[in-house]
């Protein structure tokens, strides 16, 4: 398995290409099943997800080909119509085939994902929201199995802000007959960019990027060629990686409406933070001020930045709070920190961090994607070497961290 060596005290500095949105490309992906036309996607990272949702796709008689960032989908006829469980249990985003099959073919079967390390992760919502459009659905022998004879559109209120449930509702309802309304829909940027493909495609989608989205059904889509959102938390990697090592990098075409909230808690713990034209300037400070932060749905601050921001924490002049309101298992990355020499208590879903004087380079381990982030962050601020293992889970989501990170002046390698 491979492993990242840091050794920390470098400033970054320099230029940095975000890639595109892991969160967005997965879905859009998977939309290509509703069209038995061309899609091209551009911008698409290359990561370990997105080659699994390939492969999915192919599995399911798909015509999908992945060169360098381009997907290119020709799903002509569909002749599998189960997602399996070898490849579910390695990436739940696989849910997503299950509203694009259903929409197109009126049926589909997934291997039921499991918990994960983050929390429980239900589809309750999904399944509702299926049900709701006039699906039937079974659980049986770990399979999840939709059936309609026809999809009508429905309203639909979810009780819970669900990014998943509310893009497997969108590609389900794409063809359903009438209208569809989701209320309390997610209102992430990646959810904006799925209807964006959709409606290039010919679908019919208002209200996307607020939290009511309505679709009115179509009797078909065409292809087209689209290029994916850069990645918004990848961003904010980089801008909490400039702000602890107290380095000065540019992030070019940054993806500038969608981190606000990463921004504004920079800039409230002293980093600079500057617009130059599309891109932005983020500064970094020996000694950040400490903060207060709950994690919430978009706008509010990502639960996929948490991990990172804590490690920024670990070092401030004073004690931060952390309340992690999404993922009721996402505080992996505390030990690991601690061990690091970070003064980091939780206690239910908050944690408590007390700013130290610095972090000292320790052997590690990564639970998960962005619990890994945060890990590079702190090797990137301690002194001496930090020896990271389990990075396959970053690379589900980083496109090439360790070059990028590199090519700003850190020590960092990798080790087969
Ligand atoms: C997406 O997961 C992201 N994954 C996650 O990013 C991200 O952390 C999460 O949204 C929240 O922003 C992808 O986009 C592929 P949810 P998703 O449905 O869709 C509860 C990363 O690091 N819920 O928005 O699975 C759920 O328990 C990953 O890139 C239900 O109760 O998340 C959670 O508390 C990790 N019932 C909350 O909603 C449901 O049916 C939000 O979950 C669905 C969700």
């Amino acid at each position: 398995m491979d492993k990242f060596i840091v050794e920390g005290g470098y400033r970054l500095k320099g230029r940095v290409n975000l890639s595109g949105s892991k969160n967005a490309a997965l879905p859009i992906m998977a939309a290509t099943l509703l069209t038995d036309k061309e899609c091209v996607l551009n911008n698409i990272p290359h990561l370990n997800d997105t080659l699994v949702m390939n492969k999915l796709v192919n599995i399911l008689g798909g015509k999908v080909s992945f060169e360098g960032n381009t997907v290119r989908a020709l799903n002509k006829t569909i002749k599998e119509f189960k997602a399996p469980y070898d490849l579910v249990k390695t990436m739940r985003a696989s849910v997503y085939v299950m509203g694009a099959l259903l929409g197109r073919y009126n049926k589909a079967e997934v291997a039921m994902p499991g918990g994960c390390i983050i929390g429980e992760r239900p589809i309750n919502l999904h399944l509702m929201g299926f049900e709701k459009l006039g699906a039937k659905i079974v659980i049986e022998h770990g399979y999840i199995k939709a059936k309609a004879k026809k999809l009508r559109g429905a309203d639909i209120y979810l009780d819970t802000v669900s990014v998943g449930a509310t893009a497997n509702i969108l590609m389900a309802g794409i063809y359903a007959q009438g209208q569809t309304i989701i209320r309390n829909a997610a209102q992430e940027p990646h959810i904006v960019d799925l209807c964006n493909f959709l409606n290039k495609l010919g679908a019919r989608i208002k209200g996307q990027g607020t939290n009511t989205i309505t679709l009115q059904g179509v009797t078909s889509l065409k292809g087209g060629t689209y290029n994916v959102i850069s990645d918004y938390i990848e961003a904010g990697t980089f801008m909490v990686a400039s702000a602890i090592t107290n380095g000065k990098i540019e992030l070019v075409n940054a993806p500038l409406d969608n981190i606000e909230a990463v921004k504004d808690n920079l800039i409230d713990t002293g980093s600079e933070v500057k617009r130059v034209k599309k891109n932005l300037l983020v500064k970094g400070l020996a000694k950040p001020r400490p903060s207060k932060i709950d994690t919430a749905p978009y706008p509010g601050f990502p639960t996929d930045m948490q991990a990172q921001w804590m490690a920024l924490m670990s070092v401030a002049g004073g004690t931060s709070i952390v309340n992690e309101t999404i993922w009721e298992k996402r505080f992996m990355h505390v030990p690991e920190l601690n061990r690091m020499g970070a003064d980091i208590t939780t206690k239910g879903n908050t944690a408590v961090i007390k700013g130290v004087k610095g972090l000292s380079g320790a052997p590690v381990m990564v639970s998960d994607l962005r619990a890994g982030a945060s890990l590079v962050l702190a090797g990137l601020r301690a002194k001496g070497t930090t020896e990271i293992s389990r990075v396959y889970h970053l690379d589900r989501g980083y496109e090439k961290i360790e070059k990028k990170l590199e090519a700003l002046g850190a020590k960092i390698r990798r080790f087969k």
